[in-house]
């Protein structure tokens, strides 16, 4: 089974590209598209309306991450939307639901979205989290993919070991730059530091620079605006072992339109 994970889509430019990276991934025979969705609505935030773009762009889950509540109006949706997940280890009581399962044929492939601690916020800890689900899951799933949103390199690593050979993958979100670290860990758990982003590549993380500049510059606060101009697709394409659960590759992809 091929599953297409797709970082962080940011914006506009970004949507147009994964528009792109979705045809290539089908055409290439991807089973599943996986998307992180968290800046797809200008930047910051994902309003239910773009949600229900990019799944009608063809992706079949959408994971978010810190910024899952810039757009109010997702706090009150969530709930209904049954294809968009928020990190599981937020505190008790938080709407929306951690994970999904969703099917092609008969396959069955869980997806969990976990938040990390270290420069993050005061979520609860991700690795018992993942115990926690990935135990609750073992009849439900016939593969499970994990999308850590997090900003530390050590804590992305430290997640994808100490899940190896529970998870079929571990994929990093959040840094919006792509790391060169994909591999298969040894008991099969496909890994990345950070997928990257679909969006703006002439641009800080994708946004555009004139707007972020002047902050490092100055303290001051500064409005962010989506940037312009080349488009990315960055993403991984994994193999799953359909028998097994575990990983055979992972594939990293990253072209500019
Ligand atoms: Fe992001
Ligand atoms: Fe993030």
């Amino acid at each position: 089974m091929k599953v297409a994970f797709f970082g962080d889509i940011v914006g506009k430019p970004g949507r147009t590209a994964l528009e792109d990276g979705i045809k290539a991934a089908r055409s290439e025979g991807a089973d599943f598209i996986v998307i992180n969705g968290e800046n797809a609505s200008g930047g910051i935030g994902l309003t239910p309306e773009n949600a229900d773009q990019l799944l009608k762009m063809g992706a079949d889950l959408i994971t978010t991450g810190n910024h899952v509540w810039n757009k109010k109006e997702m706090a009150d949706r969530i709930v209904s939307l049954d294809r968009v997940i928020r990190p599981a280890n937020y505190p008790p009581g938080v709407p929306g639901r951690g994970f999904a399962v969703v099917r092609s044929n008969s396959f069955r492939l869980a997806v969990i979205n976990l938040q990390g601690r270290v420069f993050m916020g005061g979520n609860d800890c991700p690795f018992r989290k993942a115990d926690e689900i990935i135990e609750s899951l073992s009849k439900d799933a016939d593969a499970i993919i994990v999308d850590f949103h997090a900003e530390a390199t050590s804590e992305k690593n430290a997640l994808g070991i100490y899940l190896d050979g529970r998870a079929a993958a571990v994929v990093g979100t959040h840094t919006h730059v792509q790391t060169a670290d994909e591999r298969v860990l040894p008991n099969g758990t496909a890994y990345i530091t950070d997928v990257g982003m679909c969006g703006p590549v002439d641009s800080v993380i994708g946004m555009e620079s004139s707007t972020v500049i002047p902050r490092f510059l100055t303290g001051m606060p500064t409005k962010f605006e989506v940037g312009g101009g080349r488009a990315m697709v960055n993403a991984v394409i994994i193999d799953i072992d359909h028998s097994t659960g575990k990983s055979r590759s992972i594939e990293r992809i990253n072209y500019t339109l």
